[in-house]
């Protein structure tokens, strides 16, 4: 799709993310790739239509989801990917494709709460066990592989709680014992962790956040390392007659022309905002893998090249009273899921907190902040608004 011929790998990232699924000499010179709101595809030939290597149905995607998936290849690396309605249809894709009856995953206990869910109920009811393991486990895994194990699952950094996993030592235990990983890779936007680098089969991402930017739309994508994984996706992607909206597709692509600068300002000023926290006394600790006081940050410096906008504070115990005046009256930064937006949210998350392999700590109050495009010194200041509430 991109101008033919044109190798993207040479480039930085800002100049792959300007170029990437864009092929204007095919659409009468339109600089973006044109939305094709269709069903049906009407061919001139009775073999087309079932003998023939071609695209026959809508559902399968036009030029502009194709383009989509063109650029995220070119922005996180692999042999294609497979676009999904939402970001956690993207994972339940993802693992749909890789187990079998009475097979198991071995699940990362800092998994993102809805995928949990799906394991524990959807993959159960089909007979497919799951275990969950200690996220910092790291090549531990080995010993919780057993012979019907079909996938090890991972989140780096978890939801909620930022631990920062050893990928490619969990990668290379699996690999050794034919066992697929497959990881939720949406923190870092595939920006700034290349998993097939790693030794990871499958990458997802919640185009939800980042990509798209405006929290206008969901969409997700799974990144296949190999030609024959891309392959093992898109079939079951097919069999479950998903299926990207080419409208959402369009504004998927148009996030990702201004995706490194917002990354660029979100990461400096979520770092800030991070900074600020750990010298206020209300702060037990802060979350967020770049701040060397991270249990995990070495592993983060060596794998990374750099953070996002999301992370989590742990406050001292408070009257849950104190914590509902800091929260209501702020100004800024708004309570509501999601994240990866141009607007700043934060939510109380205990409730979202579940553990099975290992105990989550509980020192007080667990908040999620998501950086969006506005002043760190804006935010700082509503923050700070924040904590007197919850002295008072
Ligand atoms: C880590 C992670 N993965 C997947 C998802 C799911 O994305 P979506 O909201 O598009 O379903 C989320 C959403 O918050 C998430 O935080």
């Amino acid at each position: 799709m991109s101008k033919a011929g044109r190798d993207l790998s040479k480039y930085r990232m800002e100049t792959r993310l300007a170029l990437a699924g864009r092929d204007p000499a095919r659409f009468d010179g339109a600089v973006n790739t044109p939305i094709h709101r269709t069903t049906t595809i009407v061919l001139p030939e009775v073999a087309d239509l079932y003998d023939r290597p071609i695209k026959t149905y809508g559902l399968e995607g036009m030029a502009v989801q194709e383009a989509l998936c063109e650029a995220l290849v070119a922005v996180e690396g692999g042999a294609g990917a497979v676009l999904a309605p939402s970001g956690l249809g993207a994972c339940t894709l993802a693992l749909l494709s890789v187990v079998e009856a009475a097979g198991e995953v071995l699940v990362t206990d800092s998994v993102y709460g809805p995928t949990r869910r799906f394991c524990d109920t959807l993959l159960k009811r089909l007979g497919v066990g799951v275990r969950y393991y200690d996220p910092r486990v790291g090549g531990g895994i080995a010993e919780l592989i057993g012979a019907n194990t079909n996938a090890v699952l991972l989140e780096s950094p978890g939801s909620l709680t930022f631990e920062v996993q050893d990928t490619p030592a969990i990668a290379a235990a699996a690999r050794a014992r034919g066992v697929a990983t497959i990881i939720d890779n949406t923190w870092s936007a595939g920006v700034h962790f290349k998993p097939f680098a790693h030794g990871i089969d499958l990458s997802v991402q919640a185009l939800t956040k980042y990509q798209l930017g405006h929290a206008d739309a969901f969409m997700g994508a799974v990144l296949a390392a190999t030609p024959e994984g891309y392959a093992r996706v898109r079939a079951c992607y097919k069999q479950l007659g998903l299926g990207a909206a080419p409208d959402d597709a369009f504004l998927v692509l148009r996030g990702l022309r201004t995706m490194a600068l917002r990354l660029q300002h979100q990461a400096s000023a979520a770092l800030e905002i991070a900074r600020f926290l750990e010298g206020r006394a209300e702060v037990a600790r802060v979350l967020h893998p770049a701040l060397p006081s991270h249990p995990d940050h070495k592993l983060w410096q060596r794998d990374f090249t750099g953070a996002s906008g999301v992370f989590a504070v742990v406050l001292k115990p408070v009257t849950q009273a104190r914590l509902t005046a800091m929260l209501e009256g702020l100004d800024l930064f708004a309570m509501g899921f999601s994240w990866g937006g141009y607007e700043s949210l934060i939510v109380p998350c205990d409730k979202g907190v579940v553990r099975t392999a290992i105990p989550w700590l509980k020192e007080g109050p667990l908040l999620r902040l998501s950086v969006g495009l506005e002043h760190p010194a804006d935010l700082i200041a509503d923050l700070k608004a924040g904590f007197s509430r919850l002295a008072n």
